[in-house]
């Protein structure tokens, strides 16, 4: 199964892609977090990409595109987060899959509006170890601003101030939202409202995937 899923800044796409992830024995393939990771261990492609993420803007295709090359040639069992944000991105997936024999089974597209992804973003906490995220008041930690996990102190990511966010919601209009109309062409879009609370929005995932035939 190689499945992507879809939708603006704080839509929820890595809180959904964890459980799916675990539940349907898929890897959880997220470019936020692999990015994140090598800022965190100033990489040569951490330094590269810092100050695009900084300010909610695209890191540019021909990096990501060699992020997944590297990841994706043995591996045909991906759920994809993050990845692709562009048209180009879209198209060089395509390509290094036909390369495979394989293909994208679906899309799943999350709907949320700007309004509740301001609202989600703004209580939003992340571990910097794990990249587990946590919400307030929405999916709070056991013990408050500590990582269930981990144990550590819960941080707040530098790209969540407001005036980045509304950056991100106008790059992703912009640059994301036409892979909708890209994906629909090839009958793969399936949009899910992802107002619900967080099991609501994954049991209707659950569903799609349970639905899709691989080959
Ligand atoms: P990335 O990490 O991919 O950020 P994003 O797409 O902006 O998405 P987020 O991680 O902010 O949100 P999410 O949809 O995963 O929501 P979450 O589950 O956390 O990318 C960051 C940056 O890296 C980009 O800006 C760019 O610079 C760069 N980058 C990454 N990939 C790239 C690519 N392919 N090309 C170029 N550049 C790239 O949920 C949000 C909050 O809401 C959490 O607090 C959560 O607990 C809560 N929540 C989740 N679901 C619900 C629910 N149903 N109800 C209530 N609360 C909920």
């Amino acid at each position: 199964m190689l499945a992507i899923i879809l939708g603006p800044p704080g839509s929820g796409k890595g809180t959904q892609a964890a459980k799916l992830a675990e539940k349907k024995g898929l890897v959880h393939l997220s470019t936020g977090d692999i990015l994140r990771n090598a800022v965190k261990n100033e990489t040569e492609l951490g330094l590269k990409a810092k100050s695009y993420m900084d300010a909610g803007d695209l890191v540019p295709d021909d990096l990501i595109l060699g992020i997944i090359k590297e990841r994706i040639e043995s591996n045909n069992n991906v759920l994809f987060d993050g990845f692709p944000r562009t048209v180009p991105q879209a198209e060089g997936l395509d390509l290094m899959l036909a390369e495979t024999g394989s293909g994208i089974n679906v899309v799943l597209d999350l709907d949320v509006s700007d309004q509740e992804v301001i609202n989600r973003l703004s209580g939003r906490y992340f571990c910097s170890s794990c990249q587990a995220t946590y919400n307030y008041p929405n999916k709070l930690p056991k013990r408050e601003g500590v990582c269930d996990k981990c144990g550590i102190a819960l941080s707040k990511r530098k790209d969540d101030t407001e005036e980045v966010v509304k950056n991100r919601l106008n790059v992703y209009k912009e640059l994301t939202q036409p892979l909708q109309d890209y994906y629909k062409k090839q009958g793969l879009l399936k949009t899910v409202n992802g107002e619900g609370n967080i099991e609501a929005v994954f049991n209707d995932l659950v569903s799609i995937l349970d639905s899709i035939k691989t080959g």
